[in-house]
């Protein structure tokens, strides 16, 4: 688990190639399982491989362009009226693309929470007025070698006891 957590990082070149629906359906299990305040599970999952909204998305997303060229991408939505919705699903988000990693399959997080296109992608995507977007993933094989950014270390970021 540390090497997979370890070895993670934002891809955000993609090849082509499908992603099987066995492995599609696991990294969404590994959403829906995540921890949730008083296991209120408000998430929604939308998944997206067709081509037109694929291309529509990523014009939407002004640091998503990407999206476009990912196989699948995968938007977490959320019920507006839990006010941990956007840590829940962001809880679901990182599961995602942990069991993603595990999978060998590439993933970037794209912003969605409150964010000027937040509205337009939930209408895109016909998500109904009760929840809100908080991320979207997208998902595909890549090639690419990405070295870990710049990263605080361990000693900088812990505090025992007290701060
Ligand atoms: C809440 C959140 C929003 C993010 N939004 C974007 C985004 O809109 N576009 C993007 O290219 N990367 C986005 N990222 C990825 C970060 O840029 C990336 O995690 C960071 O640069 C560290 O790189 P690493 O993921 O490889 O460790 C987001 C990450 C998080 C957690």
């Amino acid at each position: 688990m540390y090497e997979i957590i370890k070895n993670r990082r934002s891809v955000r070149t993609f090849l082509p190639d499908k992603i099987d629906r066995e492995d599609l359906y696991k990294i969404i299990d590994a959403g829906r399982l995540a921890p949730s305040a008083n296991n209120l599970q408000p998430w929604e999952f939308v998944v997206i491989s067709d081509d037109k909204i694929r291309a529509s998305l990523s014009e939407l997303c002004r640091w998503g362009r990407f999206i476009k060229s990912a196989p699948v991408s995968i938007a977490v939505f959320g019920d507006k009226n839990n006010p941990s919705t956007p840590l829940d699903c962001a809880a679901a988000t990182e599961n995602m693309i942990i069991m993603a990693t595990a999978l060998k399959i590439a993933s970037c997080w794209v912003a969605g929470y409150r964010k000027p296109h937040s509205e337009p992608v939930r209408k895109l995507l016909e998500v109904p007025g009760r929840y809100e977007l908080v991320s979207i993933v997208a998902f595909g094989y890549s090639d690419a070698e990405i070295s870990m950014p710049a990263k605080r270390s361990l000693e900088s970021v812990m505090h025992f006891n007290k701060f």
